[in-house]
């Protein structure tokens, strides 16, 4: 089988979306579109600078706009930002030429990925934990309208990629 259409990686922070795309495109031999890089990159500065200086809100519309750029079109794979799924239009517009799949780890385990990192800023606080914590609750029913989910917790980027290779059938 030769599967033609996108595969969108959807999750939380530190679910692993970005590596395990770069792995998948490695592996099949696609292009990898990481979308908070084309944001920043179109923007001219980093994610933490446009929620500084342009609010949460311009972040979203110009993720809503370069979703619908994405969503048409085939045989790429797309690593999207952890609040993508807040619209539930990014979620149906992603799906509809592609495999949909949601990354998922523990708290901890998120806690433990971002740790020394400093580029995402709704994690920017004292109380990581729990500003995880509070993240993933108030999300939960929007990351549980995509229906395949990967536990990433206990695996390796490789044992991730395989495992979405799997959904596709058999792995090309
Ligand atoms: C966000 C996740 C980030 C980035 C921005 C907001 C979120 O992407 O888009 O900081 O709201 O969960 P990653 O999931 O790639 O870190």
């Amino acid at each position: 089988m030769k599967y033609t259409g996108n595969l969108v990686l959807f999750g939380f922070m530190g679910t692993g979306k970005s590596a395990v795309a770069r792995r998948l495109g490695a592996f099949l031999d696609r292009p990898v579109i990481e979308m908070d890089e084309l944001i920043e990159e179109r923007e001219g500065m980093t994610i933490s600078r446009i929620f500084a200086e342009r609010g949460e809100d311009y972040f979203r519309e110009r993720e809503r706009e370069l979703v619908r750029e994405l969503a048409s079109g085939q045989g790429k794979i797309v690593a999207t930002g952890g609040g993508v799924v807040l619209d539930p239009a990014n979620i149906r517009d992603l799906s509809r030429e592609g495999l949909a799949v949601c990354l998922t780890a523990r708290p901890e385990v998120i806690l433990n990925r971002v740790a020394g990192e400093s580029h995402r800023p709704l994690l920017e606080r004292a109380d990581r934990l729990e500003t995880i914590e509070r993240m993933l609750k108030s999300r939960k029913s929007c990351y549980e309208k995509i229906p395949h989910r990967i536990d990433t917790s206990g695996l390796s980027v490789e044992e991730v990629a395989d495992r979405v290779l799997g959904l596709l059938g058999n792995g090309e």
